[in-house]
């Protein structure tokens, strides 16, 4: 999928998309070369019952002397609302199969930012991503027709930086992350997965991976038994981008891979389970971080860290009641073998901690079904030990649109982990749920800023309600984390 950008004057071939607002009587832009005020284009309008409101359109061949073929005429709703990236995401998503290979949007003279025409290339990008790696008889019908965006802005210079130095390399990871979610989990395992991340040094990533016998040397006991019932090893990988001054403290992003979640012996039920080979969400989300900080050679110096196993019942498997001594020496009574994605991350939260002294440090995990009890599919739920950098993750979610909400951890909750048997047990019980979760995980952290990002509900979906999410793995939190890194490591 190619996206440029370039002046009204340029758009000389496919089909012209023209955002009109809600009430204006002249279509197209003042800049923008069709005068759709009178004539034909007016009849058109009228006839279709065309006001300009979200979601109505219309097709007509271009004018006499236009070089477009035709001209697909937009309500763009009303103009303070207006947002280029969802509104060249609905276009894209309708026009996909069209036949139509090239699209011009016109966001030219309507007063919008580079920044938005720039996000308009990423909304196009993102609704025409599909999954078809396995389709062995997809008909031509079924295969998308667009392979061009062209943007025309007024500052299309500015746009096209915008896009090039960020928006485009950072959707080059959202994408990357979708792959890694919706591929099957005999594609993804460990191993297959360390591989796939091992390509990123192309981009300038130096990539480390430690395998079963260098955890057992590090006594990464937490993270080693979950995969204990696995044929696949298990794999830690770590990423480092030196893009910042020498010397100054990392970010550091955390990833929960599990490829695939059976449950353990407290195996999940059969209804859904598919849904499982998603685990790995979380490290997705950093993988494609990562490839989006590498791909901008952002000016920070950035460490992500994922923990990859397969949690499956065998009889080498860990058993409820199972007590391990995580890296840290704190020991875990591993009451439930399904609530494995903690073990993974105590042990990938303290290498990183003690490893690389970071400043503050992010990880995301496909945690608990409960966050999707209470939030949904709309918003991860936030977990932090450290205000300031709870509000940089609001301000980033509100720059990057990847919803998310805080919720609260407390010395109560951090209670309901408490055990006779050892420092801790790894449920807490029926109640806060996520909560309980995060509290896990803070015990791992020392006193670096941390917070814990639970994306059960936004990194996977069954449902489709966005024109940008087109597949089961959406990719969320690779734009979160780019800009939140953008925002407070950057300049
Ligand atoms: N991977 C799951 C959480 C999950 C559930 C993600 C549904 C996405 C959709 C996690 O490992 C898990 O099984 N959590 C348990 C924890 C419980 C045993 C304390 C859960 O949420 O039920
Ligand atoms: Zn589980
Ligand atoms: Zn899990």
């Amino acid at each position: 999928m190619k996206v440029s950008f370039s002046s009204a004057k340029a758009a000389t071939s496919g089909v012209a998309v023209i955002p009109v607002f809600e009430g204006n009587k002249v279509f197209g832009s003042g800049k923008s070369y069709y005068d759709a005020s009178k004539g034909k284009v007016a009849e058109a309008a009228k006839a279709a019952k065309f006001t300009g409101k979200s979601g109505q359109s219309f097709d007509i061949f271009a004018p006499a002397g236009s070089k477009v073929s035709r001209l697909h005429i937009v309500g763009a709703g009303k103009k303070d609302d207006f947002k280029a990236e969802i509104f060249a995401a609905n276009v894209a998503k309708k026009l996909l199969f069209s036949g139509a290979t090239t699209l011009n949007f016109h966001l030219d003279g309507i007063g919008i930012t580079p920044d938005q025409a720039a996000r308009a290339g990423v909304g196009a990008r993102l609704a025409s991503y599909r999954f078809n790696n396995y389709k062995t008889k997809l008909p031509k019908e079924k295969k998308p027709s667009l392979t061009t965006f062209r943007v025309t802005h007024d500052s299309h210079t500015k746009a096209k930086k915008a896009y090039d130095n960020f928006h485009g390399p950072v959707c080059d990871g959202v994408i990357f992350a979708r792959d890694l979610v919706n591929e099957p989990p005999n594609a993804i395992y460990p191993k297959a997965y360390a591989n796939r991340i091992k390509k990123l040094a192309d981009l300038g990533l130096k990539i480390e991976v430690l395998g079963e016998k260098k955890m057992q040397t590090l006594g990464m006991n937490a993270l080693l038994g979950v995969g204990r019932g696995s044929e696949r090893e298990s794999q830690l990988v770590v990423m480092r981008w030196n893009g910042g001054k020498k010397g100054a403290k990392p970010a550091c992003l955390v990833g929960k891979g599990v490829t695939f979640d059976t449950g353990g012996i407290s195996l999940k039920p059969g209804n859904g389970m598919w849904d499982m080979k998603g685990d790995m969400g979380g490290s997705a989300a950093v993988v494609g971080a990562m490839m989006g900080i590498a791909g901008r050679k952002a000016k920070a110096n950035v460490i992500g860290i994922v923990g990859l196993v397969e949690n499956m019942p065998d009889g080498k498997a860990q058993l409820p009641g199972d007590i391990v001594k995580s890296m840290s020496g704190q020991t875990i009574e591993v009451l439930n073998t399904d609530a494995e994605g903690r073990l993974v991350l105590a042990d990938a939260l303290h290498y990183g901690r003690t490893k690389y002294k970071p400043a503050a440090m992010i990880n995301l995990a496909t945690l608990t079904g409960a966050i999707i009890v209470s939030l949904g599919s709309e918003h991860a739920g936030v977990f932090s030990n450290d205000d300031g950098l709870a509000e940089q993750i609001a301000a980033a979610s509100g720059s990057s649109g990847e919803r998310s909400w805080r919720l609260p951890l407390l010395p109560e909750y951090d209670k309901l982990l408490d055990t006779p048997n050892a420092d801790m047990k790894n449920i807490g019980g029926r109640e806060a749920g996520s909560i309980t979760a995060a509290q896990f995980l803070k015990r791992f952290v020392g006193d670096t800023p941390w917070a814990h990002i639970d994306v059960a509900g936004t990194a996977m979906k069954n449902r489709r309600t966005d024109p940008r999410e087109t597949t089961f793995g959406t990719g969320y939190g690779v734009r979160l984390l780019n800009h939140w890194v953008a925002e407070n490591f950057e300049g």
